[in-house]
Parts: C-alpha cells; structure tokens; sequence
C-alpha cells in the first residue's frame, strides 16, 4: 500500500493528463486552517489544472476532491475528519472519484493511520512538504488503482527542498506569496514546526518575480506569508526583502504574516516606515502576559522585549495598526497570569486580539506537562479577555469615525447585494453601499459609524 514518491516530472503530468484528456474531469478543493493553506491550495490547484482537471465549486460533480486540512488545535481536526466523513456517501456513488487529504493533519502518524484504517474510502494523503507530489499520488490511484500513503519520514530535522509550483490565485485582485516554509522555533505547544518541517526560504528573486507578475497582471494586495517572516534568509534578509518589493511601480499594498517578536527588529520598523507599499499593520502575537509561561511555551522574549518593541512601532508608526495572538489556558496557567496578560492588552490597546483555547498537541511538550487547565477555567478567562478586548476595539474602532480611508473593495455582503465588504490598509472591515463591478479596486470610503470590528461607511 505504501509508495515511495516517484516525481513530479512533465512525465507524470502527462500520464495524469491520459486519463483527464476530453473527460470533463473536475476538481474540489476545500481548505481548512491558515493563510499558509490558502496559499498551499492555490499550488494544489494549480498542479490540477496542468493534470488537466477543471475547478468546480461543487463537490457533487467533482472528479479529484483535496481536503486540505489543519491541525493547530483539536477542534481544527475534528472539523477535517468530520468534512472527510461527509465525502463517504459521494464517494460509494461515485467510486471513481478520487479523494485525497492534504496538510498539516496527514503528517501526524497516528492521523495517517486512522485515516487507513476508518477511513477506507480515502484514496491518498500528502503532507504539506510534499504537495509537489500530487500528480505522482493521483496517478497511483488512477494507474494502480491502489491508496497512497507516504510513509511519514518521522525525522524531525527534515528540510525539504524549495520547489516553485503552478499556481493559480483565487482571486486577481488579491494574492498570498509564500516566501518561506516551516518553522524552527519549536514553541512548546504548536504543532507547526513537526508538521511542516524545517525552516527554508525561497530566493529573493523568485519572490520579486512573482510579486511583479502580480501588480503587473493588476492584484492591489499582496500577503507575504511564514510562520516567522522576521527570520527569512533567502538571499538577503526580511527588511531588505521588504525594501526590494516595496521598489516595485504599481498600485498594490504589501502585507506580511506573521511576525515572531524574538525577531522583529527596528530595521523591519524603519522599512514600514519608509515604504510606499507597506501596509501600516504589524501582527504580533504576544501568547502570555507572563513572562513565567513565556519561558514555558519557548517563546525566546519577555515582556520588557515586547514591550521595547511596541513602543518603537507607536512612535514610528503612530497610526499604524497592531494586532495580537493570545492563548488563554496554557498549562500551569494562574490566575495571577492571566491577569498579566489582561494587563497587556489594556496597556497596548491592540486593534484586534485573535484568542485561543490552549489545545493540547500529541508530540508536543506542553501536551506533557503537569497542571493542564480545567476546561471550565479556560472558557471563563477566554469570556473576560474577549469582553476586555470588545471594549477596547470598540474604542479603536471609534477613532475611525468620519475618517474617509481607503479602502479595497473585496466582495458582496452575504444576503445584502448592494452592500460590498472592503479592508482598510489597516485590514479593519467595512460594510459600504456600492456596485459590485467596484469588487478588486480601491476606493475612499468616509466613516459614518464604526463597531468594535465593521467600520459602516459612505463612498465619497
Ligand atoms: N507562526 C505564527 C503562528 C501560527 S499558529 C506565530 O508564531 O505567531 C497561529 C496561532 O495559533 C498562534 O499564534 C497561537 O496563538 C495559536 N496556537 C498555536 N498552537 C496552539 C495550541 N496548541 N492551542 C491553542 N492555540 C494555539
Ligand atoms: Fe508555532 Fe511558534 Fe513556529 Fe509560530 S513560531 S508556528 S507558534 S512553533
Ligand atoms: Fe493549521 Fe498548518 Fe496553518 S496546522 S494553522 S494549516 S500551518
């Protein structure tokens, strides 16, 4: 049953394309978790183009369906293994149709595992390092007629190689780029690092190509996305990686994602500063108050260093957005703590503070150690951080209030037609009357109102 990769050769696109060719063959892709996975879909699809597939937003008529699936938290696998579930029935009527899980989910042993065993109607899985070999496990099931499970390589210092894939962006107004994978840093409750292996970046050059092609072709915005942006080490180093795209001629705004505060420098903040296109936005995330369960998560900073951080970003950048992760409930979690972490959050005044319930990931050492949270004591401090940071983005939020900003129109409310959704070059949502031929431009929206996260506005 298990198959070593063959490749992803022209050859093996071509093979694939023998059965695809004049057969209307369609393919389904859902995506669970972050921006990384977004990113990574739009390489699936892609590859399943080349194979020769179509797209179609409908599983029913789908030929080749990828789940590609998260594994930050529990409640992230269980909604992929639950989505899965639902393909059984399409799958008895449809017994050609292929279905193949993709992502951070697959590269966890005991998952792969499970999905051989309950899950028999799973035709292959990939892990997130090699998506490349799509076409190779596509064929396996077409040619062989036989599941495909790569054999998990269990070796936790893994560095796979860079390897630039066909993409196809979701949306031409809009775009993720990639510019590095993996991740090093080994916080002791994330599951990334041995999910998504070693930290590697890809060139320079490579990045600049695309993102031209990009502003070129007419995208406004553009998220350069890794797990640490600030430890990027293709050719030259995050800011000046920066300082090259923000060089670029056109109209676009460049976004990154995620900044590890061990690593975001002053240089990073000077560029912000400095730059034409970069948006005035840094994401943060701060996990702990604590500086006690900062050394326990393995964070590599305290919050003298944050701290020293945030005040240089104010000064520089005075009306600049700041954004947070926190993570309520890690193991050994006081209350004492927590009220560390609630004294943050009323000090920075973050803009938007993304919380989440500690986790537990099998592997990883926090899922080890001793005093491990009482569910009921995690949810009650989860509510009182979110009715503090409710307060406090309201507040921010308020400022905004008659400001005409800019805004990219991004795409219709849901059940309103004539009301669109846009972002600031702060990423705050606004809810604006307006044409949907405006969908993918820029225009100025004058705040008439605003609410702790939708800013109601007029365009002008
Ligand atoms: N590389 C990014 C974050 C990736 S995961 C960074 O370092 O900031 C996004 C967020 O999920 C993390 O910032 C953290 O707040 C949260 N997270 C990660 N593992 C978690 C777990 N086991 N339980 C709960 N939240 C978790
Ligand atoms: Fe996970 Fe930490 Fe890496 Fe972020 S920096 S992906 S939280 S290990
Ligand atoms: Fe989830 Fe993998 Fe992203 S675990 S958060 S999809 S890196």
């Amino acid at each position: 049953m298990n198959q070593l990769p063959t490749a992803d050769t022209p050859a093996v696109y071509e093979r694939v394309r023998a059965y695809t060719e004049n057969r209307k063959q369609r393919v389904f892709i859902m995506t669970f978790g972050c921006q990384q996975n977004e990113a990574d879909s739009e390489k699936l699809l892609g590859m399943a183009l080349e194979m020769g597939y179509s797209q179609t937003d409908d599983p029913a008529e789908a030929s080749l369906i990828l789940v590609n699936t998260c594994a930050i938290r529990e409640h992230a696998e269980q909604k992929a293994l639950s989505k899965i579930g639902s393909f059984k029935k399409h799958k008895k009527e449809h017994p050609d149709c292929i279905l193949g899980v993709v992502g951070c989910m697959t590269a966890q042993a005991h998952r792969t595992e499970q999905l051989k065993r309950c899950y028999p109607y799973v035709d292959f899985t990939l892990t997130p390092s090699r998506i490349h070999l799509l076409p190779s496990a596509v064929l396996a099931v077409l040619e062989g007629g036989r599941r495909y499970f790569l054999p998990d390589s269990g070796d936790p210092l893994e560095c796979p190689d860079v390897r630039e894939l066909p993409v196809v962006h979701k949306e031409s107004f809009r775009a993720w780029v990639s510019i590095m994978y993996g991740c090093n840093n080994f916080c002791s409750y994330c599951i990334v690092p041995y999910v998504r292996l070693r930290e590697r970046s890809r060139s320079a050059h490579e990045i600049e190509n695309e993102v031209r092609t990009l502003v070129e072709n007419g995208c406004h915005d553009i998220t350069l996305l890794g797990q640490n942006v600030n430890s990027y080490h293709g050719d030259c180093r995050f800011p000046e990686l920066l300082e090259r795209l923000d060089r670029i001629e056109g109209d676009f705004l460049l976004r990154f994602m995620t900044s590890h505060p061990k690593d975001a420098d002053p240089d990073l903040i000077r560029v912000m500063r400095e730059g034409k296109h970069i948006a005035p936005h840094l994401h943060l995330p701060l996990q702990s108050g604590s500086d006690r369960i900062l050394a326990k998560m393995n964070r590599h900073y305290d919050l003298n260093r944050y701290m020293d951080t945030v005040t240089r970003f104010r000064a520089d950048l005075p009306d600049a957005a700041l954004t947070t992760d926190i993570i309520v409930g890690f193991p050994g979690e006081t209350e004492e703590d927590f009220e560390a972490t609630l004294a943050v959050l009323k000090r920075v005044e973050y803009d938007m503070v993304y919380a989440f319930l500690y986790s537990p990931r099998k592997g990883t050492p926090a899922a080890e150690m001793q005093e491990q949270i009482d569910e009921k004591v995690k949810h009650e401090r989860f509510d009182r951080l979110l009715a503090l940071q409710d307060e406090i983005s309201a507040k921010k939020a308020k400022a905004y209030e008659k400001c005409t900003l800019r805004v990219l129109a991004d795409g219709q409310k849901a059940g309103s037609a004539n009301t669109l959704t846009g972002r600031t070059d702060t990423n705050k949502l606004v809810h604006f009357k307006g044409d949907a031929s405006l969908i993918g431009s820029f225009i100025n929206v004058r705040i008439d109102r605003a609410e702790a996260f939708v800013l109601y506005g007029t365009i002008v």
